[in-house]
């Protein structure tokens, strides 16, 4: 799952990688102002600690491992397998996107002091994850979901600190990270700092929950296409589309339309919604890796139940996706895919 954001870059439209990244790093931004030059907005760090409990324990363990799929970048497997096989210990890294002079890294994040975070504060690890901040106080690039992941509230971030300590650590040099001077600057833009609490999710209904455990599990990364210009396609919100392709750029599956409209899965029910996330087919049709089925099928019952109330809340739209068809253009969502002719 690890490099599919970029991958899904690459493919999108004729352009060539590096244009493409400006121009999400812009998008991501809208207005990038001074802050290429004068660097990332940023707040001061705190002496703040989270003390471990053996709740926030399993909390974080969950969301690490159920809902937030941070192994899948930070760790190495092996994406030719279906579900992809895990070929390092958990959290020691991986390269994440290279194209020579161009390297992406998803950093090792166990408690080892000198290739890991284990010299980091607290403080330091949760501005990392929720606001974007690396250890010398510049963007991480926003692969990294904080964009994201800035919706957590602070037990649930407190949780997952504390279960990051917990991670035997290990010393795993990575090869540096090589992001040219341009995006090293454009990325600058999109650190938003916190500097108010962040209260616990509305979680009085099930889709309300269900939207928290969404925006946790990134879905609309994925399932929700983008315009050129990497914003997303008003009216389409989780209609699907996206070309996800390999680190050689060819697309491995086109993500599904999750909208409850007939082309998308308006045909689902609960059971089959279950079904589907942990099993990684829906009914005969085995779904392709590249959708984290082989993480979000660690949710208990009850979340992915609130997951789907809350997909039942999307407006419709009609988008057929069929990954069992070739791939044509399709003129909705700008990419090509199954059945995009017919739209
Ligand atoms: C889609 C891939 C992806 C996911 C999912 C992801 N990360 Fe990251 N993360 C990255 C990349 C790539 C970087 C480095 C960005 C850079 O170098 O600018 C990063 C950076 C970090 C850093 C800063 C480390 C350092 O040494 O600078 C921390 C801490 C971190 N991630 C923790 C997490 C946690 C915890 C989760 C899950 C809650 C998570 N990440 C989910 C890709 C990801
Ligand atoms: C990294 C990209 C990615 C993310 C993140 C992602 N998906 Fe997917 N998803 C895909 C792709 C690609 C497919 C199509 C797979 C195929 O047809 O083989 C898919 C297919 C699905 C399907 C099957 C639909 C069908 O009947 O064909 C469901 C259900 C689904 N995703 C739900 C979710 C939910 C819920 C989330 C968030 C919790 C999510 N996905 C996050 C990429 C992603």
């Amino acid at each position: 799952m690890s490099r599919t954001w970029v991958r899904r870059l690459a493919k999108i439209g004729g352009y060539g990688i590096l244009a493409l990244l400006a121009l999400a790093a812009l998008a991501i931004t809208f207005t990038v102002g001074w802050r290429p030059l004068i660097g990332a907005k940023k707040r001061p760090l705190t002496a703040r600690k989270f003390e471990s409990t053996p709740e926030r324990m399993r909390r974080g363990e969950y969301l690490v491992h159920a809902v937030m799929h941070c192994m899948g970048c930070h760790s190495k497997y092996d994406e030719k397998a279906n579900p992809p096989v895990l070929l390092s210990t958990e959290g020691v890294g991986d390269v994440f996107f290279d194209a020579g002079s161009f390297r992406i890294v998803a950093p090792n994040i166990t408690p080892d002091p000198e290739t890991g975070i284990g010299n980091w504060s607290d403080d330091a690890i949760a501005r990392a994850i929720r606001e974007g901040i690396a250890a010398d106080g510049s963007a991480l690039f926003p692969v990294m979901p904080y964009e994201h992941f800035r919706h957590l509230s602070d037990e649930d971030l407190a949780s997952i600190v504390v279960f990051l300590r917990s991670l035997p650590p290990v010393h795993n040099q990575l090869p540096p990270a090589k992001i040219p001077l341009l995006f090293a600057r454009l990325i600058q833009a999109a650190p938003q700092p916190l500097t108010e609490p962040v209260a616990e999710p509305d979680i009085s209904t099930p889709a309300k929950r269900g939207a928290y455990l969404a925006e946790m599990g990134t879905c609309t990364d994925c399932h929700t296409p983008l315009n050129p210009k990497f914003q997303p396609i008003a009216g389409m919100e989780m209609a699907g589309g996206n070309s996800i392709a390999d680190e050689s750029g060819r697309v491995l599956a086109n993500s599904a339309n999750l909208t409850p409209d007939a082309s998308g899965i308006g045909y689902y029910d609960e059971a089959l919604f279950i079904q589907t996330m942990r099993t990684g087919a829906v009914r005969a049709r085995k779904l392709n890796g590249a959708m984290p089925w082989w993480v979000f099928r660690n949710m208990t019952d009850d979340d992915l139940k609130a997951v789907f109330a809350y997909l039942r809340t999307l407006k419709p739209v009609h988008h057929p996706v069929d990954n069992t068809e070739p791939p044509t253009q399709c003129k909705l969502c700008g990419q090509k895919h199954g059945m995009g002719d017919r739209n």
